[in-house]
């Protein structure tokens, strides 16, 4: 069963019990409440005329004066009134019919024969009618000397107490309707909702990802709706990701291949004549290869660091040691660019505990950046200082280098980003060198200026 339909069904079924009770209570009260009246007035009529009785005619014969009694007691109703000898024989009755009976069977006779009132309900066979009977004992000095009988149709009661129902259960009828109508409009804005989510989630399913939910309302569907349309948008970056990174690595790849293939034609066609040239080919061909299998090598942390299957080995690391040997592999590149490169490491630097290759991979590839950015005449400096409080050692590295413009610093950390710099290498080094301190539970930070230089810090947990 569709959604719509339960929704609609069980709107509906709320409100039917809600009615039908409602319905029931009011209906029994009408009822209750006309049939009391009726046997109310009832009552007081026949109270009224046996008093009157007692008060006017106790010592008076009751077959003698009935005549003038039943004037007396019917000039106030509209029932039929009787009057009936202590042994049940019908003295008057307004109708003039059946006079002379005994009327002994009725209970309310005999209870009034005994003294008390009498109510009966029943039903005349000869009309069909529902009749209504209140007796009254009529007494003299204490004894019960006849019975005085209001009897009564209840046909218009019944009729109204029908007519009111009928309007009461139309009203009901009426409700459920309109619950029935709204429940639809209603429900059909949530299932247009769920159809719209569902249309668009099928598509998403069958690849085409450039469908957009439009949200209807801020309901949960709604927020199902921005979900699925930034899963979607996600899954189109990711496409997009993947398209440039395949486009990168080949372009990346194509380069030094094309340098390599190069050279080699030339040495072949040179037949290793110049050995001059033959050395410079050589060299250019192995610095390409390097570059290769560093690109490769790169590629391959990456889907380590993608996959969750980098491990580190950590051991106790003194950091002025590593420092040192970077200063020192590091040092004639400066030197030759004419860059100045400064490292200081606090006194009391504590050991920490690291995977040396990966961290001394993070400071080169910064130290690289840094210089690769930094013209001639410019300062590199490399520090290290320990943060007692927070038991970690913060290293920075800080350049007076190009510097980096403020809408593209969200961005450096992203695989194969560069900005527009010819001196840019593939892109990776400080999306890699991040995941690596991130992986040591440490966090890289970089704040730089345009134009002014570049500072990243790094925080290791001691
Ligand atoms: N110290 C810096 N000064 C100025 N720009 C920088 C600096 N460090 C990084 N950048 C910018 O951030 C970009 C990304 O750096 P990243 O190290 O990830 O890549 P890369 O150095 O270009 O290539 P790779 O490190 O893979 O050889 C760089 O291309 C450069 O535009
Ligand atoms: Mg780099």
């Amino acid at each position: 069963m569709g959604i719509q339909k339960r929704l609609v069904g069980s709107y509906f079924v709320v409100s039917l019990i809600t009615v039908m009770i409602l319905e029931i209570i009011l209906i029994t009260f009408v009822h209750y409440y006309f049939n009391n009246n009726v046997e109310r007035i009832l009552t007081n009529q026949a109270e009224l005329s046996a008093s009157f009785f007692h008060q006017y005619f106790d010592a008076e014969d009751l077959e003698q004066q009935s005549e003038r009694l039943l004037k007396g007691f019917s000039e106030n109703s509209n029932a039929q009134v009787q009057i009936i000898q202590a042994n049940g024989t019908l003295l008057q009755s307004t109708t003039g019919e059946r006079i002379g009976e005994i009327l002994n069977d009725f209970e309310d006779v005999q209870e009034a024969s005994l003294g008390k009132v009498g109510i009966w309900r029943g039903f005349d066979d000869s009309t069909h009618e529902a009749l209504l009977a209140v007796s009254y004992p009529l007494k003299s000095q204490e004894t019960t000397v006849g019975v005085v009988r209001f009897v009564t149709s209840l046909t218009e009661t019944i009729k109204t107490i029908n007519y009111i129902s009928a309007i009461f259960i139309s009203i009901g009828l009426f409700v459920l309707a309109i619950v029935a109508v709204l429940g639809v409009l209603v429900s059909r804005t949530i299932t247009g909702s769920i159809k719209e989510l569902k249309i668009a989630a099928e598509k998403m399913a069958e690849g085409d990802f450039a469908v957009t939910i439009k949200k209807r309302y801020r309901d949960e569907l709604g927020t199902l709706a921005d979900t699925l349309n930034m899963m979607a948008s996600k899954i189109r970056r990711n496409e997009k990701l993947k398209n440039d990174f395949i486009s990168s690595i080949s372009h990346e790849l194509r380069t030094p291949l094309t340098s390599i293939k190069g050279w080699a034609v030339t040495l072949k066609s040179d037949g290793g004549n110049g050995k001059l040239l033959l050395e410079d080919g050589l060299d250019i061909i192995e610095t390409e290869s390097d570059r290769l299998t560093c690109l490769v090598d790169e590629l391959l942390d990456l889907s380590k660091l993608d996959n969750g299957r980098m491990e580190l080995y950590c051991t106790p690391l003194h950091l002025n040691e590593l420092l040192e040997h970077i200063r020192k592999q590091l040092a004639p590149r400066a030197a030759r660019q004419r860059v100045s490169l400064d490292v200081h490491v606090d006194r009391h630097m504590p050991v920490i505990h690291a995977d040396e290759n990966r961290l001394k991979q993070v400071l080169i590839n910064l130290l690289d950046n840094s210089l690769k950015f930094t013209s001639s005449g410019g300062i590199i400096n490399v520090n290290a200082q320990v943060d007692k409080a927070l038991r970690q050692v913060i290293i920075s590295v800080e350049d007076t280098g190009s510097g980096i413009a403020e809408q593209e610093l969200n961005n450096v950390f992203q695989m194969f980003y560069k900005g527009n710099n010819n001196q840019a290498g593939s892109g990776l080094g400080l999306s890699i060198s991040r995941q690596i301190i991130n992986l040591h539970h440490g966090e890289m930070k970089l704040y730089s200026q345009f134009g002014k230089g570049t500072k990243i810090e790094i925080y290791l947990p001691v």
